[in-house]
């Protein structure tokens, strides 16, 4: 039997409620996979903050790097908004990514058959959606110098260098190579100096795969595009802030931000993090939705760990949950037969990918 080390990260508001479903699916799997988890946790965002005046302590980052994988849950909340920007939850798991080297972030947006009705838009405009945004994730304007700010100016620099693109870029077409081969890259080249060598980067990896379509689409229209005609998306490849933009604006095609997972990757370990955030208005009532975090353990079941059984089996709990008209609140209007607390929602899941 196969026992993999499991770094847990839960991190603030909903992000404990979460993971521990997430847990629970992953124990259920393990038992008719013939595999086993050990679990080690670790103290990230404004916990670690309270305990230690650390968002990111040094030792989180060795747990996590001692692991075969990290379940990340969520950070921040309002209580350490106003902290100094290095100390604030955020920061914490910026330098976190940076440190694990994880500069590729998988966001599927998957619409589930069950689900067309939960979308904002018409049934018929997301029926079958299935696209990938992949985001560039520890460079761009998140990380670029100068930034700072003083009484009457701030200021942030966007800043991607060639080899960032290239190896970003690299991703997206190997992803593409195994989906429906088409890339987008968005961008505002029209505008930014930094996108123009983005474009032009992205333009030079594509001549390596010649089977690949490639396109590229200024930024504020693909963010009209996705919601005129999402079906038109297989790849979306793009930049750090844009990508968390985009991602957030996708999952309303699915229905709801409490289902998109992701996988953050490119580094020896990758983290596996559902793609919303702590979800402080909802926190410690039972009611978040623990789909996006179960997801991604999926994920890191498949790309962390190539255990496709088990990842196979979550993917047709979760589908098979929701068929059978189970849904957390924020999926409530959408034909639920049973409207079901987040522990509620990680048990049946738990127990259709024991079978
Ligand atoms: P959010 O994603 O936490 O919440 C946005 C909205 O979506 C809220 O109404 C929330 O209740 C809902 N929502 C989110 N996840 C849900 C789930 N699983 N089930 C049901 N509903 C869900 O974004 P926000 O409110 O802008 O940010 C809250 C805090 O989270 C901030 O401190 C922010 O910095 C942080 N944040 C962290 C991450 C992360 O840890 N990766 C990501 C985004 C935001
Ligand atoms: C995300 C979040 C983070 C980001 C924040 C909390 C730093 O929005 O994971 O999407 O912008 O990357
Ligand atoms: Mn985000």
């Amino acid at each position: 039997m196969k026992t993999y080390k499991i770094a847990l990260i839960k991190g603030d508001g909903i992000g404990p409620e979460i993971i521990d479903e997430a847990v629970k699916v992953l124990d259920a799997v393990a038992s008719c996979c013939d595999i086993e988890f050990s679990y080690e946790e670790a103290l990230m965002g404004g916990c670690a903050y309270d305990i230690t005046g650390d968002p990111l302590p040094q030792e989180t980052i060795n747990i996590s790097l001692n692991s075969d994988a990290v379940l990340f849950g969520a950070i921040g909340g309002q209580k350490w908004d106003n902290l100094p920007r290095e100390k604030r939850p955020e920061s914490g798991l910026l330098r976190f990514r940076k440190e694990l080297g994880v500069y590729a972030n998988l966001r599927p947006a998957v619409v589930y058959d069950e689900l067309v009705n939960a979308s904002s838009l018409k049934p018929e405009i997301v029926k079958g959606v299935d696209l990938m945004v992949v985001r560039e994730l520890i460079g761009g304007i998140y990380f670029g110098e100068p930034k700072g700010r003083d009484e009457n100016r701030g200021w942030n620099t966007m800043v991607y260098t060639r080899e960032e693109i290239v190896r970003i870029a690299h991703q997206a077409f190997k992803i593409a190579m195994t989906r429906s081969k088409r890339v987008c890259s968005v961008d505002k080249a029209n505008v930014l100096d930094v996108s123009q060598l983005w474009r032009d980067v992205v333009t030079e990896v594509a001549e390596e795969y010649p089977e690949v379509e490639l396109s590229h689409m200024y930024v504020d229209n693909a963010a009209m595009q996705l919601i005129r005609d999402p079906k038109q998306f297989d790849v979306m490849l793009t930049g750090n802030i844009f990508g968390d933009i985009l991602s957030d604006e996708a999952s309303m095609l699915s229905g709801s931000i409490g289902l998109l997972p992701s996988a953050s990757v490119g580094a020896k370990i990758g983290v596996y993090e559902p793609i919303h955030g702590s979800a402080p208005d909802i926190a410690g009532q039972g009611i978040a939705n623990p789909i996006a975090t179960i997801s991604s353990a999926s994920m890191m079941l498949r790309y962390a760990l190539g255990e496709n059984d088990a990842a196979d089996k979550i993917d047709a709990a979760i589908k098979r949950a929701l068929k059978e008209g189970y849904r957390t609140k924020d999926l409530a209007q959408f034909d639920a037969k049973e409207v079901c607390s987040t522990s509620e929602m990680g048990s049946i899941i738990a127990n259709y990918a024991a079978k």
